[in-house]
C-alpha cells in the first residue's frame, strides 16, 4: 500500500547547477526532489527559499518535497504554493497551536501537507495532526538534528518510525539524515516509506545505484 519514494536531498548538490543536478537524479531514478529550506533561526544554517523553488520548477515537473526549517511556516505557505512546491513539511515544535489551519491553507494553496519533528520531539506530538479532521499526509521523522547534510544516523529514531507504522498502516512516513546503504535496513525494517537522502546519494561514485538499491530495501 505505501510506496517508497526516494528522494534525494538537493542540499548535497551543485547549488550552482541545480536544474542540471535536478535532472540528473531524476534520469538516475528518484521520486521525489528533497528540498531543505532553512530560515536561519530555527535552525543555525540558511539555504534556499521560494525564488529557487520557483526558478527549479521552470525546469522540472518532479515533485519537490519542501522541508520547512523555520519558524513562521505560516508565512510561507502561499508563495511556497506560488512557486510550485509540491509538498511542505512543517515542523510541529513551531505548530502547536495553528496547526489546523496551517495544514487547511497548504492544502488550499495545492500541496501536500506534511508534520516533521526533530530528534528530540516525542513521536505522540504528531498524533493529532494525523488524526485531525484535516489530517497532514506524511510525517517526517529526523534522524539527526536539523540544519546539516553529512550527520549520522541516529538509530534510537526507528522506536518513532515503527509507533507511526503500526497506528497508520497506509501513511507516508519520512527518514531525513545520515540515510545510505547502511543504515536502510533499520529504517526499512521499522516502516519508513519516503528516504530522503543527500551525502549518501550525491557522494557515491554512481548515485544511481544507491537510489536502486534504498529503493530495493523498502520494497521488499
Ligand atoms: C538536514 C536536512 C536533510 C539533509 C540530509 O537538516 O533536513 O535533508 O540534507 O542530508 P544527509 O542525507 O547527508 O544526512
Ligand atoms: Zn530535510
Amino acid at each position: 500500500v505505501v510506496s517508497p519514494k526516494i528522494a534525494p536531498s538537493m542540499l548535497s548538490s551543485d547549488f550552482a547547477n541545480l536544474a542540471a543536478e535536478a535532472k540528473r537524479m531524476v534520469d538516475l531514478g528518484a521520486d521525489w526532489l528533497h528540498m531543505d529550506i532553512m530560515d536561519g533561526h530555527f535552525v543555525p544554517n540558511l539555504t534556499i527559499g521560494a525564488p529557487v523553488i520557483e526558478s527549479l520548477r521552470k525546469h522540472t515537473s518532479a515533485y519537490l518535497d519542501c522541508h520547512l526549517m523555520v519558524t513562521n511556516p505560516m508565512d510561507y505557505v502561499e508563495q511556497m504554493g506560488k512557486a510550485g512546491a509540491s509538498g511542505f513539511t512543517f515542523h510541529v515544535e513551531v505548530a502547536k497551536e495553528n496547526w489546523q489551519e496551517l495544514v487547511s491553507k497548504i492544502k488550499s494553496a495545492g500541496m501536500r501537507p506534511g508534520v516533521a519533528l526533530k530528534p528530540g520531539t516525542p513521536v505522540e506530538e504528531v498524533y493529532p495532526l494525523v488524526e485531525g479532521e484535516t489530517p497532514v499526509e506524511m510525517v517526517l521523522v529526523m534522524t539527526v538534528e536539523p540544519g546539516f547534510g553529512g550527520q549520522k544516523f541516529m538509530p534510537s529514531m526507528m522506536d518513532k518510525v515503527r509507533a507511526l507504522r503500526q497506528k497508520y498502516p497506509t501513511l507516508d512516513i519520512e527518514v531525513d539524515g545520515g540515510l545510505g546503504p547502511s543504515t536502510i535496513e533499520a529504517a526499512a525494517e521499522a516502516g519508513a516509506n519516503c528516504i530522503v537522502a543527500g551525502s549518501s546519494v550525491f557522494g557515491a561514485p554512481e548515485p544511481g545505484k544507491v537510489i536502486s538499491l534504498l529503493r530495493t530495501s523498502v520494497e521488499k
